[in-house]
Protein backbone atom coordinates (compact mmCIF):
# COMPACT_ATOMS: atom_id res chain seq x y z
CA UNK A 1 0.00 0.00 0.00
CA UNK A 2 1.56 3.54 -0.98
CA UNK A 3 0.63 5.97 1.11
CA UNK A 4 2.55 9.20 -0.74
CA UNK A 5 -0.11 11.78 -1.55
CA UNK A 6 -0.11 12.09 -5.66
CA UNK A 7 1.38 15.49 -5.50
CA UNK A 8 -0.48 16.11 -9.08
CA UNK A 9 -3.76 15.82 -6.98
CA UNK A 10 -3.08 19.15 -5.72
CA UNK A 11 -3.61 20.51 -8.93
CA UNK A 12 -6.64 21.45 -7.46
CA UNK A 13 -8.03 25.58 -8.08
CA UNK A 14 -10.44 27.34 -6.64
CA UNK A 15 -14.00 28.18 -8.93
CA UNK A 16 -11.99 31.90 -9.84
CA UNK A 17 -8.21 30.31 -10.56
CA UNK A 18 -9.98 27.38 -13.10
CA UNK A 19 -12.15 30.28 -14.34
CA UNK A 20 -8.77 32.09 -15.32
CA UNK A 21 -7.09 29.26 -16.58
CA UNK A 22 -9.92 28.04 -18.63
CA UNK A 23 -9.64 31.65 -19.97
CA UNK A 24 -6.08 31.89 -20.67
CA UNK A 25 -6.39 28.17 -22.23
CA UNK A 26 -9.01 29.39 -24.62
CA UNK A 27 -7.12 32.76 -25.59
CA UNK A 28 -3.85 30.36 -26.53
CA UNK A 29 -6.18 28.15 -28.72
CA UNK A 30 -7.52 31.01 -30.14
CA UNK A 31 -4.32 32.77 -30.98
CA UNK A 32 -2.42 29.48 -32.27
CA UNK A 33 -5.44 28.90 -34.49
CA UNK A 34 -7.67 31.89 -35.66
CA UNK A 35 -5.01 34.70 -35.13
CA UNK A 36 -2.86 32.46 -36.82
CA UNK A 37 -5.05 31.61 -39.69
CA UNK A 38 -5.45 35.34 -39.97
CA UNK A 39 -1.93 35.71 -39.94
CA UNK A 40 -1.38 33.37 -42.63
CA UNK A 41 -3.76 34.75 -44.92
CA UNK A 42 -2.18 37.94 -44.50
CA UNK A 43 1.51 36.97 -45.78
CA UNK A 44 -0.10 34.75 -48.68
CA UNK A 45 -2.02 37.73 -49.68
CA UNK A 46 -0.15 41.13 -48.75
CA UNK A 47 3.30 40.28 -47.38
CA UNK A 48 4.23 37.59 -49.85
CA UNK A 49 3.25 39.56 -52.91
CA UNK A 50 4.76 42.82 -51.58
CA UNK A 51 8.07 40.61 -51.46
CA UNK A 52 8.09 39.16 -54.57
CA UNK A 53 7.29 42.03 -56.25
CA UNK A 54 10.43 43.63 -54.64
CA UNK A 55 12.82 40.65 -54.89
CA UNK A 56 11.47 39.01 -58.18
CA UNK A 57 10.89 35.96 -55.91
CA UNK A 58 9.45 34.51 -52.54
CA UNK A 59 11.10 34.50 -49.13
CA UNK A 60 13.26 31.48 -48.92
CA UNK A 61 13.80 31.15 -45.55
CA UNK A 62 12.10 31.78 -42.34
CA UNK A 63 14.27 34.63 -41.45
CA UNK A 64 13.30 36.34 -44.61
CA UNK A 65 9.56 35.56 -43.98
CA UNK A 66 9.94 37.17 -40.46
CA UNK A 67 11.74 40.27 -40.96
CA UNK A 68 9.53 40.58 -44.64
CA UNK A 69 6.45 40.46 -41.74
CA UNK A 70 7.92 42.47 -38.96
CA UNK A 71 5.31 45.41 -40.04
CA UNK A 72 2.01 43.43 -40.61
CA UNK A 73 -0.54 44.41 -38.04
CA UNK A 74 -2.16 41.24 -38.16
CA UNK A 75 1.37 39.81 -37.30
CA UNK A 76 1.99 42.54 -34.41
CA UNK A 77 -1.65 41.75 -32.83
CA UNK A 78 -0.44 37.61 -33.10
CA UNK A 79 3.07 38.15 -31.80
CA UNK A 80 2.08 40.31 -29.27
CA UNK A 81 -1.21 38.35 -27.90
CA UNK A 82 1.09 35.18 -28.00
CA UNK A 83 3.63 36.46 -26.00
CA UNK A 84 1.39 38.04 -22.99
CA UNK A 85 -0.73 34.70 -23.38
CA UNK A 86 2.75 32.83 -22.18
CA UNK A 87 3.20 35.14 -19.33
CA UNK A 88 -0.46 34.43 -18.80
CA UNK A 89 -0.09 30.79 -18.19
CA UNK A 90 2.30 30.55 -15.93
CA UNK A 91 0.73 33.26 -13.66
CA UNK A 92 -2.75 32.01 -14.36
CA UNK A 93 -1.31 29.18 -11.80
CA UNK A 94 1.03 30.91 -9.70
CA UNK A 95 -1.58 31.68 -6.57
CA UNK A 96 -2.77 27.74 -7.01
CA UNK A 97 1.19 27.02 -6.46
CA UNK A 98 1.75 28.79 -3.62
CA UNK A 99 -1.29 28.04 -1.62
CA UNK A 100 -0.60 24.53 -1.97
CA UNK A 101 3.51 24.97 -1.37
CA UNK A 102 3.63 24.55 1.89
CA UNK A 103 2.00 20.71 1.24
CA UNK A 104 3.85 20.02 -1.89
CA UNK A 105 6.93 20.16 0.19
CA UNK A 106 5.86 17.88 2.36
CA UNK A 107 4.67 15.58 0.08
CA UNK A 108 7.92 15.37 -1.96
CA UNK A 109 10.14 14.99 1.83
CA UNK A 110 8.10 11.90 2.89
CA UNK A 111 8.63 10.63 -0.61
CA UNK A 112 12.90 11.17 -0.24
CA UNK A 113 12.49 9.97 3.38
CA UNK A 114 10.86 7.02 2.86
CA UNK A 115 11.50 5.43 -0.94
CA UNK A 116 9.14 2.94 -0.35
CA UNK A 117 8.46 2.79 -4.15
CA UNK A 118 11.73 1.54 -5.05
CA UNK A 119 13.16 4.96 -6.26
CA UNK A 120 15.53 7.43 -5.05
CA UNK A 121 16.70 10.83 -5.53
CA UNK A 122 19.92 12.22 -5.22
CA UNK A 123 20.64 16.03 -5.45
CA UNK A 124 23.81 18.15 -5.74
CA UNK A 125 23.69 21.26 -4.30
CA UNK A 126 27.41 22.02 -5.91
CA UNK A 127 26.01 22.15 -9.49
CA UNK A 128 27.03 24.49 -11.71
CA UNK A 129 23.44 25.25 -13.78
CA UNK A 130 24.92 25.87 -17.65
CA UNK A 131 24.17 29.40 -18.55
CA UNK A 132 21.54 28.42 -21.01
CA UNK A 133 19.34 27.69 -18.11
CA UNK A 134 20.45 30.35 -15.30
CA UNK A 135 20.73 33.11 -17.09
CA UNK A 136 16.94 33.36 -18.66
CA UNK A 137 13.49 32.69 -18.05
CA UNK A 138 12.98 30.10 -20.62
CA UNK A 139 9.28 29.82 -21.70
CA UNK A 140 8.83 32.95 -20.27
CA UNK A 141 8.59 31.06 -17.00
CA UNK A 142 9.49 33.00 -13.70
CA UNK A 143 12.15 31.30 -12.43
CA UNK A 144 12.99 29.01 -15.19
CA UNK A 145 13.68 25.17 -13.98
CA UNK A 146 15.70 25.54 -11.32
CA UNK A 147 15.15 28.50 -8.93
CA UNK A 148 14.43 27.61 -5.17
CA UNK A 149 13.47 30.03 -2.39
CA UNK A 150 12.64 27.73 0.18
CA UNK A 151 14.20 23.88 1.31
CA UNK A 152 13.15 21.19 -0.23
CA UNK A 153 11.11 23.69 -2.88
CA UNK A 154 9.09 22.07 -6.11
CA UNK A 155 7.41 25.03 -6.71
CA UNK A 156 8.97 25.42 -10.12
CA UNK A 157 8.25 21.30 -10.92
CA UNK A 158 4.34 22.39 -9.89
CA UNK A 159 4.46 25.54 -12.26
CA UNK A 160 5.63 23.81 -15.09
CA UNK A 161 2.86 20.71 -14.14
CA UNK A 162 -0.12 23.30 -13.43
CA UNK A 163 0.76 25.28 -16.61
CA UNK A 164 1.48 22.74 -18.93
CA UNK A 165 -2.33 21.74 -18.73
CA UNK A 166 -3.24 25.14 -19.33
CA UNK A 167 -1.24 25.83 -21.98
CA UNK A 168 -1.96 22.92 -23.63
CA UNK A 169 -5.50 23.62 -23.32
CA UNK A 170 -6.41 20.25 -21.34
CA UNK A 171 -7.63 21.49 -17.88
CA UNK A 172 -7.31 17.97 -16.13
CA UNK A 173 -4.30 15.60 -16.79
CA UNK A 174 -4.42 13.32 -19.71
CA UNK A 175 -6.60 9.89 -19.41
CA UNK A 176 -5.52 8.33 -22.61
CA UNK A 177 -2.04 7.72 -23.52
CA UNK A 178 -0.92 10.18 -25.50
CA UNK A 179 2.53 12.19 -26.20
CA UNK A 180 5.95 11.80 -26.98
CA UNK A 181 6.90 8.43 -24.06
CA UNK A 182 3.75 7.04 -25.11
CA UNK A 183 4.30 7.35 -28.86
CA UNK A 184 7.85 6.37 -28.49
CA UNK A 185 7.71 3.52 -26.65
CA UNK A 186 4.76 1.94 -28.43
CA UNK A 187 7.12 2.71 -31.67
CA UNK A 188 9.72 0.62 -30.33
CA UNK A 189 7.60 -2.26 -29.59
CA UNK A 190 5.88 -2.53 -33.09
CA UNK A 191 9.68 -1.76 -34.94
CA UNK A 192 12.15 -3.82 -32.97
CA UNK A 193 10.05 -6.47 -31.13
CA UNK A 194 12.73 -7.95 -29.75
CA UNK A 195 14.35 -4.70 -28.56
CA UNK A 196 13.67 -4.89 -24.33
CA UNK A 197 15.67 -2.57 -23.05
CA UNK A 198 16.64 -3.07 -18.98
CA UNK A 199 18.20 0.15 -17.94
CA UNK A 200 16.67 3.48 -19.68
CA UNK A 201 17.60 7.08 -19.46
CA UNK A 202 16.02 10.49 -19.82
CA UNK A 203 17.63 13.48 -20.21
CA UNK A 204 16.17 16.25 -19.02
CA UNK A 205 13.42 14.79 -17.27
CA UNK A 206 12.07 17.37 -16.19
CA UNK A 207 8.87 16.12 -13.54
CA UNK A 208 9.08 12.73 -16.03
CA UNK A 209 5.81 12.97 -18.21
CA UNK A 210 8.09 12.01 -21.07
CA UNK A 211 9.92 9.56 -18.54
CA UNK A 212 6.74 7.20 -16.45
CA UNK A 213 5.00 6.15 -19.95
CA UNK A 214 8.14 3.85 -20.51
CA UNK A 215 6.79 1.40 -17.71
CA UNK A 216 3.98 0.93 -19.30
CA UNK A 217 5.10 -0.80 -22.47
CA UNK A 218 8.57 -1.81 -20.67
CA UNK A 219 7.39 -2.64 -16.90
CA UNK A 220 10.81 -4.56 -16.01
CA UNK A 221 12.67 -1.44 -16.96
CA UNK A 222 14.80 0.33 -14.61
CA UNK A 223 13.65 4.10 -15.55
CA UNK A 224 16.56 6.70 -14.71
CA UNK A 225 15.90 10.46 -14.93
CA UNK A 226 18.81 13.44 -15.08
CA UNK A 227 18.18 16.80 -14.72
CA UNK A 228 20.16 20.25 -13.67
CA UNK A 229 17.05 21.12 -11.72
CA UNK A 230 16.12 20.31 -8.27
CA UNK A 231 12.62 21.79 -7.84
CA UNK A 232 11.41 19.14 -10.87
CA UNK A 233 13.33 16.30 -9.62
CA UNK A 234 11.66 16.74 -6.21
CA UNK A 235 8.40 17.24 -8.16
CA UNK A 236 9.24 14.37 -10.14
CA UNK A 237 10.34 12.16 -7.59
CA UNK A 238 7.38 12.45 -5.32
CA UNK A 239 4.86 11.43 -8.25
CA UNK A 240 6.58 8.92 -9.27
CA UNK A 241 6.93 7.56 -5.54
CA UNK A 242 2.98 7.93 -5.54
CA UNK A 243 2.25 6.18 -8.44
CA UNK A 244 4.72 3.14 -7.18
CA UNK A 245 7.27 3.86 -10.10
CA UNK A 246 10.47 3.00 -8.71
CA UNK A 247 11.81 5.59 -11.08
CA UNK A 248 16.38 7.11 -10.02
CA UNK A 249 16.12 10.93 -10.62
CA UNK A 250 20.17 12.36 -10.25
CA UNK A 251 20.66 15.98 -10.31
CA UNK A 252 23.40 16.29 -12.94
CA UNK A 253 24.35 18.16 -16.23
CA UNK A 254 23.82 15.69 -19.23
CA UNK A 255 26.92 16.85 -20.97
CA UNK A 256 28.82 14.99 -18.52
CA UNK A 257 27.15 12.43 -16.20
CA UNK A 258 28.53 10.17 -13.74
CA UNK A 259 27.44 7.02 -15.20
CA UNK A 260 29.95 3.91 -16.46
CA UNK A 261 30.23 3.36 -19.95
CA UNK A 262 28.03 1.34 -21.31
CA UNK A 263 25.06 1.37 -18.68
CA UNK A 264 22.02 2.10 -20.55
CA UNK A 265 19.88 0.42 -23.26
CA UNK A 266 17.87 3.42 -24.60
CA UNK A 267 18.48 6.72 -23.70
CA UNK A 268 15.12 9.36 -24.90
CA UNK A 269 14.97 13.18 -24.25
CA UNK A 270 11.96 15.03 -25.57
CA UNK A 271 11.80 18.92 -26.12
CA UNK A 272 15.64 19.20 -24.75
CA UNK A 273 18.10 19.77 -27.20
CA UNK A 274 16.92 22.81 -28.73
CA UNK A 275 17.06 24.79 -24.91
CA UNK A 276 20.65 23.89 -25.08
CA UNK A 277 23.95 25.63 -27.64
CA UNK A 278 25.13 23.51 -30.39
CA UNK A 279 28.05 23.05 -28.58
CA UNK A 280 26.41 21.81 -26.04
CA UNK A 281 24.26 19.48 -27.77
CA UNK A 282 27.33 17.29 -28.93
CA UNK A 283 28.68 16.98 -25.24
CA UNK A 284 25.24 15.64 -24.45
CA UNK A 285 24.65 13.10 -27.59
CA UNK A 286 28.90 12.46 -27.11
CA UNK A 287 27.79 11.24 -23.68
CA UNK A 288 24.77 9.13 -24.95
CA UNK A 289 27.44 7.56 -26.55
CA UNK A 290 29.53 6.42 -24.18
CA UNK A 291 26.58 5.32 -21.72
CA UNK A 292 24.75 3.08 -24.06
CA UNK A 293 25.48 -0.64 -24.23
CA UNK A 294 26.57 -1.91 -27.57
CA UNK A 295 23.17 -2.86 -29.23
CA UNK A 296 21.57 -0.20 -27.30
CA UNK A 297 19.32 2.85 -29.01
CA UNK A 298 18.92 6.52 -28.29
CA UNK A 299 15.64 8.30 -29.53
CA UNK A 300 15.60 11.83 -29.63
CA UNK A 301 11.88 13.80 -29.87
CA UNK A 302 13.10 17.65 -31.34
CA UNK A 303 11.54 20.35 -33.67
CA UNK A 304 11.83 19.23 -37.18
CA UNK A 305 15.38 20.99 -39.17
CA UNK A 306 14.84 23.91 -40.92
CA UNK A 307 16.01 22.08 -43.71
CA UNK A 308 12.38 19.66 -43.91
CA UNK A 309 9.54 22.58 -43.74
CA UNK A 310 9.29 25.74 -45.49
CA UNK A 311 9.91 29.14 -44.84
CA UNK A 312 6.42 30.29 -43.38
CA UNK A 313 6.66 27.19 -41.18
CA UNK A 314 10.20 28.03 -39.93
CA UNK A 315 9.21 31.71 -39.27
CA UNK A 316 6.25 30.35 -37.27
CA UNK A 317 8.43 27.77 -35.22
CA UNK A 318 11.46 30.29 -34.46
CA UNK A 319 9.24 32.81 -32.99
CA UNK A 320 10.52 31.14 -29.64
CA UNK A 321 13.71 32.02 -30.48
CA UNK A 322 13.22 35.78 -29.90
CA UNK A 323 10.63 35.73 -28.06
CA UNK A 324 9.97 32.96 -26.04
CA UNK A 325 13.79 33.06 -24.20
CA UNK A 326 14.72 30.13 -26.00
CA UNK A 327 17.80 32.08 -27.99
CA UNK A 328 19.18 28.14 -29.03
CA UNK A 329 16.38 27.36 -30.83
CA UNK A 330 17.32 28.45 -34.18
CA UNK A 331 20.67 27.60 -34.18
CA UNK A 332 19.68 24.17 -33.42
CA UNK A 333 16.85 23.89 -36.09
CA UNK A 334 19.44 24.80 -38.61
CA UNK A 335 21.60 21.67 -37.65
CA UNK A 336 21.01 18.44 -39.48
CA UNK A 337 20.16 15.94 -36.86
CA UNK A 338 22.59 13.06 -38.61
CA UNK A 339 25.27 15.92 -38.74
CA UNK A 340 24.76 16.41 -34.75
CA UNK A 341 25.41 12.84 -34.32
CA UNK A 342 28.36 11.91 -36.52
CA UNK A 343 30.07 14.52 -34.99
CA UNK A 344 29.27 13.17 -31.80
CA UNK A 345 31.08 9.67 -32.44
CA UNK A 346 28.22 8.20 -34.16
CA UNK A 347 28.94 6.67 -37.66
CA UNK A 348 26.18 7.69 -40.34
CA UNK A 349 25.27 4.05 -40.36
CA UNK A 350 24.01 3.92 -36.72
CA UNK A 351 22.04 7.21 -36.87
CA UNK A 352 18.69 7.27 -38.28
CA UNK A 353 15.91 10.18 -38.60
CA UNK A 354 11.70 9.45 -38.47
CA UNK A 355 8.73 11.02 -37.61
CA UNK A 356 5.83 9.29 -35.72
CA UNK A 357 2.45 10.45 -35.53
CA UNK A 358 0.85 10.84 -31.59
CA UNK A 359 -0.59 7.27 -30.22
CA UNK A 360 -3.15 8.80 -28.62
CA UNK A 361 -4.47 10.84 -31.63
CA UNK A 362 -3.91 8.24 -34.82
CA UNK A 363 -5.83 4.94 -35.76
CA UNK A 364 -3.50 2.24 -34.22
CA UNK A 365 -3.56 0.36 -37.55
CA UNK A 366 -2.09 3.92 -39.04
CA UNK A 367 0.41 4.19 -36.47
CA UNK A 368 1.29 0.54 -37.03
CA UNK A 369 1.59 0.79 -40.78
CA UNK A 370 3.81 3.81 -39.88
CA UNK A 371 6.05 2.16 -37.77
CA UNK A 372 6.70 -0.94 -39.93
CA UNK A 373 7.84 1.84 -42.80
CA UNK A 374 4.52 1.00 -44.81
CA UNK A 375 2.97 3.89 -45.57
CA UNK A 376 4.49 7.30 -45.80
CA UNK A 377 5.48 9.15 -41.90
CA UNK A 378 3.63 12.23 -41.19
CA UNK A 379 4.61 15.82 -41.81
CA UNK A 380 5.37 17.71 -38.59
CA UNK A 381 2.08 18.94 -36.61
CA UNK A 382 1.99 20.27 -32.79
CA UNK A 383 0.87 17.29 -30.77
CA UNK A 384 0.15 15.59 -33.33
CA UNK A 385 3.29 13.48 -34.59
CA UNK A 386 6.59 13.88 -33.48
CA UNK A 387 10.28 13.68 -34.98
CA UNK A 388 12.74 12.19 -33.88
CA UNK A 389 16.42 11.47 -34.28
CA UNK A 390 18.51 8.83 -32.84
CA UNK A 391 21.35 5.70 -33.22
CA UNK A 392 21.62 1.71 -32.46
CA UNK A 393 24.55 1.96 -31.49
CA UNK A 394 27.05 -0.66 -33.49
CA UNK A 395 27.35 -4.25 -31.29
C1 LIG B 1 11.80 21.64 -22.05
S1 LIG B 1 12.32 20.83 -20.63
C2 LIG B 1 12.19 19.12 -21.07
C3 LIG B 1 10.81 18.61 -20.93
C4 LIG B 1 10.70 17.15 -20.58
N1 LIG B 1 11.63 16.32 -21.28
C5 LIG B 1 9.29 16.72 -20.90
O1 LIG B 1 9.10 16.04 -21.89
O2 LIG B 1 8.39 17.12 -20.15
C6 LIG B 1 14.07 20.98 -20.58
C7 LIG B 1 14.64 20.38 -19.30
O3 LIG B 1 16.04 20.16 -19.50
C8 LIG B 1 16.73 20.52 -18.34
N2 LIG B 1 18.11 20.80 -18.73
C9 LIG B 1 18.57 21.81 -19.50
N3 LIG B 1 19.89 21.68 -19.70
C10 LIG B 1 20.27 20.54 -19.08
C11 LIG B 1 21.50 19.86 -18.96
N4 LIG B 1 22.60 20.31 -19.51
N5 LIG B 1 21.52 18.71 -18.27
C12 LIG B 1 20.39 18.22 -17.70
N6 LIG B 1 19.21 18.82 -17.77
C13 LIG B 1 19.13 19.96 -18.46
C14 LIG B 1 15.96 21.70 -17.79
O4 LIG B 1 16.22 21.89 -16.42
C15 LIG B 1 14.52 21.27 -18.09
O5 LIG B 1 13.98 20.55 -17.03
Amino acid sequence: MNAIRDIDSLVDPTHDELARQGFVSRLRKHIMKDVADDMRTAYDTAVKPMFVAAKGREPETGDEVRDAIADNMTYRVWSSLRYNAQEMVWESVREEVERQLPEMISIADQASQSNSHGGSLILDPDLEIPDYVDTLDVHLMPGCWQDEHTAGDVAQGAIYAHGGLVFRGSLMPSKTRSGVAASVSQWLSIRYPEFKPEKILETGCTIGNNLFPYKDIFPEAELTGVDVAAPCLRYAHARAAARGIDAKFSQQNAETLNFADSTFDLIVSSFFFHELSVEATKRVLAECRRMLKPGGMMVHMELPPASQVDAYYNFFLDWDNEHNNEPHYRDFRSQECVDLMTSAGFSADECFTASIPDVGGADPGYFRQVALGETSPPKHGIYTSWGLFGAIKAA
